[in-house]
């Protein structure tokens, strides 16, 4: 699982870490939150819309449609099927952007995921980890989340660092490092010895 702010470097990681199991025959689904199924491009592109408000409860209720969608329909059959799952966003971006960011109950937003997913933990979470200011200046067309200022963002990863520290086998990674170094950072903590 890949956690981070926007533009923190998660797709450009998905992408590093599938060709970097790949290159060991391993099977995997690289996928994300939200918009991970039909159904959740459709619930991505109203929660993205710069043009479209909405109460912090609405975005969270949409946001945890997407991911009961996306693991009843998408990572529970490829764990099923024998398949590592790569994730950018899960649980913990709810509880970072809803919660801390919003301001929204950490025990609602956590009530909530687990209703979604069934309690369905991911085995290790990665969080690229970097000033708000280096991500902000990162993005260019900027969707619904990016056009909130700095003082947002610092709220998100104020919470995303105090999150982590109750996850097992949750690892913050310097998302300020080159795309290869943080790639590496992440392969060293995973279990692919032996396989
Ligand atoms: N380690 C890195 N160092 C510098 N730039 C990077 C790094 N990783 C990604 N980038 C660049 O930053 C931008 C955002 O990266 P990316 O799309 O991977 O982030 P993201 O976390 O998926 O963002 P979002 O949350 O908006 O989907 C891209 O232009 C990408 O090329
Ligand atoms: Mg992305």
């Amino acid at each position: 699982m890949l956690e981070g702010l926007d533009a923190s470097g998660k797709t450009t990681q998905l992408r590093l870490l599938g060709e970097a199991l790949a290159a060991r025959g391993i099977p995997h689904l690289a996928t994300r939150e939200p918009g991970g199924t039909q159904l959740g491009a459709r619930l991505r592109e109203v929660l993205l819309d710069p043009a479209r408000a909405m109460r912090p409860l609405t975005e969270l209720l949409l946001m945890v449609a997407d991911r009961h969608e996306h693991v009843e329909g998408v990572i529970r059959p490829a764990l099923a099927a024998g398949q590592w799952v790569l994730c950018s966003r899960y649980t913990l971006s709810s509880l970072a952007y809803q919660g801390f960011g919003r301001g929204l109950d950490l025990d609602v937003v956590r009530r909530l995921n687990e209703l979604a997913t069934g309690g369905l933990e991911p085995d290790y979470v990665f969080l690229l980890d970097l000033p708000p200011r280096v991500a902000y200046e990162r993005t260019r067309d900027r969707d619904r989340f990016e056009e909130e200022g700095l003082e947002f963002f610092t709220q998100v990863r104020v919470g995303y660092l105090e999150l982590l520290r109750g996850v097992p086998r949750g690892y913050v990674i310097d998302g300020t490092l080159p795309p290869h170094k943080v790639c590496g950072e992440i392969l060293a903590r995973l279990p692919l010895s032996g396989l």
